[in-house]
């Protein structure tokens, strides 16, 4: 199939071009490389040895996006393109709704123009906010989102479940991601944020590196074991393999919600002391209050996925721990 990736270079969109070329897919992208670097499309061919079909703009332009669907024959769409971090989305409402709502309103616009009736959106556990029980399965309450970020991902959940109720031809299919960590075991793709990161393991990875002192754990007095937060951390080549099967598997018309993680839940302490003794490095921390937006527990009930997919996390903590440092090693220098 032809499919379209939105955020094709990012983090994890990057795995799943991966992913879909090696499952014989040809692959287009649109990425405007806020969040990635041009050098990724090299190493999608390094890799794969095939190239992916590249424009360079943010889908926010309508008229640039509209083009890459009058000249090329789209089947699927993955739609990653969004900004994803909990705590930069507190202080930056404003450019999270904008850019990960009026993209989505535009991919869907342009579903519906050049009928394209196959998506599978990159969703997140963030929609169930803070759950009144784990381990969470789909069906599970959408609490009351704690961000921007989550409340964005929900709103563009609730966008292509409506576009779908219009359009019923169309499939569409919400992925909700739990943690994505890990790096592909080439090491020349991984998380590598601009700027100081956001998320858990890109911190614990810098830390390693000597590139920044101190992890700040955000908190220790949550109702947990440790009092760190837990989380699914779930290894992003497992999530790439995860989209290739929904796009292959999710054709029929509806609304299909699937959890990707692992079902298991680790503290920030587990995953700290895990990567520590897995590459045999010291990772330095303090304790730090709370951060804006975070709850204390969150992991995925996986069975759904098994079930409809025959999908199923493959890659362990330890797997997780040793590509991110493998690829802090083989490509950041
Ligand atoms: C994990 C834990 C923090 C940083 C993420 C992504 C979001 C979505 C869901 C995909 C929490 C703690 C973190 C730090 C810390 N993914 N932490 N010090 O917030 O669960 O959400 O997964 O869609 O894109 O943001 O992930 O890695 O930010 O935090 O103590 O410097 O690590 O409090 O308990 P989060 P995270």
């Amino acid at each position: 199939m032809n499919v379209l990736v939105t955020g094709g270079t990012g983090y994890i969109g990057s795995h799943i071009c991966v992913e879909l070329i090696q499952a014989g897919h040809q692959v287009i992208v649109i990425d405007d490389f806020s969040n990635s670097k041009p050098e990724v499309l090299q190493y999608i061919k390094d890799i794969t040895g095939k190239e992916v079909k590249f424009y360079e703009f943010n889908v926010l332009d309508e008229v640039k996006t509209k083009s890459v669907f009058k000249e090329n024959h789209i089947d699927s769409i993955i739609h990653c393109a969004a900004f994803k971090a909990v705590g930069e989305s507190v202080e930056k409402p404003i450019e999270y709704y904008t850019n990960n709502l009026m993209t989505t309103l535009i991919v869907a616009k342009m579903m519906k123009k050049y009928h394209v009736n196959n998506i599978v959106f990159s969703s997140s556990a963030t929609v169930y906010g803070d759950p009144e029980v784990v381990p969470l399965t789909e069906d599970c309450h959408l609490g009351d989102t704690t961000n921007p970020y989550g409340a964005s991902k929900a709103m563009m959940e609730r966008i292509l479940t409506d576009v779908q109720h219009a359009c019923p031809d169309m499939s569409v299919t919400l992925l909700r991601y739990f943690n994505p960590i890990g790096a592909h075991q080439s090491g020349l793709l991984g998380e590598d944020p601009k700027g100081i990161p956001n998320n858990l393991m890109p911190y614990i990875m810098k830390v390693a590196t000597g590139e920044l002192p101190c992890l700040g754990v955000f908190g220790n007095d949550y109702d947990t074991p440790d009092g760190t937060g837990v989380r699914d951390y779930i290894h992003v080549v497992d999530l790439a393999k995860g989209h290739v099967l929904a796009i292959e598997k999710y054709n029929t018309p509806g609304v299909h919600i699937t959890n990707l993680g692992t079902g298991k839940g680790y503290s920030v302490l587990e995953l700290v002391h895990a990567f520590e003794k897995v590459n045999g490095v010291k990772i330095n921390y303090e304790i730090k209050p709370r951060r804006a937006g975070d709850i204390a527990t969150c992991y995925a009930d996986p069975s759904k996925a098994k079930k409809e997919l025959g999908w199923q996390a493959t890659h362990n903590i330890e797997d997780m721990c040793r590509d991110t440092w493998n690829f802090a090693k083989t490509h950041l220098k």
